[in-house]
């Protein structure tokens, strides 16, 4: 639907070729986290922690090793400097980050085939603002109450389409949270008329008694970060935002905001001076690295990825009555991004352009940044709701082991099996 909503508005408001409109199933394997896209050149790079290119593709067309040396040579790529700082958005490169932005990386790599189709290879692309203008178009603040786009229109239709209801032993874990005396928050970049219909259909009707603070348009990572990038907190009237609130003074249900002053009213409601914050989300740059870097909380990575190794073992290796496998399948949905023919491994690769050397798998960027900016990495919240809520994990800096975080078990290609893994 995400992709829909870019390819159409594309097709028909901006003369793209029509094909942008056609995917095959198979072309979703292209979506990969952690690609950063080259907007000038057109192409698409796993990094290795260091910055080296690991793969690239230009367009969708994956680049040979050859070609990789050629290009970017075995040293750093040019823009790692400020992309590894995550500071800044920059109009040189994109990083596709999580499953929302996914399906745009699928998109820009088909307009970089068409237009190379049409009139070659070209030496600059400028597709960006033309993505941009789609997004602005399906996502803009007024986009759901206005029914505009292709996005929001359909998700309001047909919900259950496209949202899983959360499982029970989740919202168990809410309420026993809650229960705790502990302060549930909920914070999102999503505006509130759409929060409402996510967590109406996923929670259920009474969600919002479930959280203490609801805070939606909360423009992260921006919500994080220093000035000049934070902003007031708003009250909400029919989900129309108010005037700037000069201070948070209780709970409730809020728009925009920052964390700094947020804080002070966890102080107060807690009556602690330096409450702990767990902060849980499965976005790097949006999340987990803000949450870390700029408010030092302790931030919990839902990863889907960590879920490969269990889900496809028992599916493939043991033969099982078919009825038993959709059983198996339905409890445990398969992430549909988790391993890529044409990407390989989330966590690791080998340098490309090394062959007749020795054979080192060395840790990706993505892989890096999730021991450096996570307290744990989970695949799921369900993973852990069963766990009492004083259980100890074992966190990603309590010693050197790149691997200690991860919660139930760290994914298999981090764990050494004969292949030594450089942490470059
Ligand atoms: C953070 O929010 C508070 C409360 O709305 C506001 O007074 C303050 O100016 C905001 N901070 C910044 C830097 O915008
Ligand atoms: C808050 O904590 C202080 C110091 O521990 C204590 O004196 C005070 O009674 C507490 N107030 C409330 C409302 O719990
Ligand atoms: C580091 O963490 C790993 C994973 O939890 C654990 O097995 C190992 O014993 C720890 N090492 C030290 C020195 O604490």
């Amino acid at each position: 639907l995400i992709y829909d909503s870019f390819a159409r508005y594309l097709v028909t408001e901006k003369g793209y070729d029509k094909g942008l409109l056609n995917i095959t199933p198979e072309s979703w394997d292209f979506c990969f986290k952690g690609l950063a896209l080259d907007l000038e050149d057109g192409n698409f790079l796993k990094l290795a922690g260091d910055g080296t290119i690991m793969r690239a593709s230009h367009g969708t067309k994956s680049m040979t090793h050859e070609e990789i040396l050629e290009i970017y040579g075995r040293r750093e790529w040019k823009h790692f400097k400020t992309f590894s700082g995550m500071v800044s958005r920059s109009a040189k490169y994109y990083c596709f980050d999580n499953y929302f932005d996914l399906p745009g990386a699928l998109l820009c790599a088909r307009i970089v085939d068409c237009l190379d189709q049409v009139h070659g290879r070209r030496t600059k692309y400028n597709f960006w603002k033309d993505v941009i203008a789609a997004v602005q178009h399906n996502y803009k603040t007024s986009a759901f109450k206005e029914n505009c786009g292709t996005y929001f229109p359909e998700v309001k239709n047909d919900p259950a389409k496209y949202l899983q209801s959360c499982p029970e032993c989740v919202k168990k874990w809410l309420r026993q949270l809650k229960n705790a005396g502990k302060v549930l928050l909920l914070i999102t970049s999503s505006h509130s008329d759409y929060c409402r219909l996510l967590c109406e259909h996923i929670l259920g009707n009474d969600f919002a008694e479930l959280f203490d603070i609801v805070i939606t348009n909360a423009l992260k990572p921006g919500f994080f970060s220093h000035t000049p990038n934070q902003r007031s907190f708003r009250t909400l009237e029919n989900d129309e935002e108010q005037e700037a609130l000069p201070s948070l003074d209780k709970p409730g249900w809020y728009s925009q905001g920052n964390a700094t002053h947020l804080y002070e009213l966890l102080k107060k409601m807690t009556n602690k001076t330096e409450p702990k914050v767990v902060y849980f989300g499965d976005s790097m740059r949006s999340d987990i690295f803000p949450a870390h870097h700029y408010s030092n909380w302790e931030t919990v990575f839902i990863l889907e990825e960590l879920r490969e190794d269990k889900v496809t073992m028992p599916v493939e290796n043991e033969p099982e009555p078919l009825e038993k496998k959709g059983k198996y399948e339905v409890h445990h949905p398969k992430a549909p991004y988790s391993l890529s023919k044409q990407w390989d491994s989330f966590f690791t690769d080998k340098i490309s352009g090394l062959e007749s050397a020795e054979e080192t798998l060395t840790h990706t960027w993505s892989c890096k940044c999730i021991s450096a900016y996570s307290t744990i990495a989970i695949p799921s919240i369900e993973a852990i709701a069963d766990l009492p809520l004083d259980y100890k994990f074992t966190r990603f800096s309590s010693n050197s082991s790149e691997t200690a975080g991860y919660y139930p078990t760290p994914p298999k290609v981090l764990l050494s099996n004969g292949e030594p893994v450089t942490t470059k």
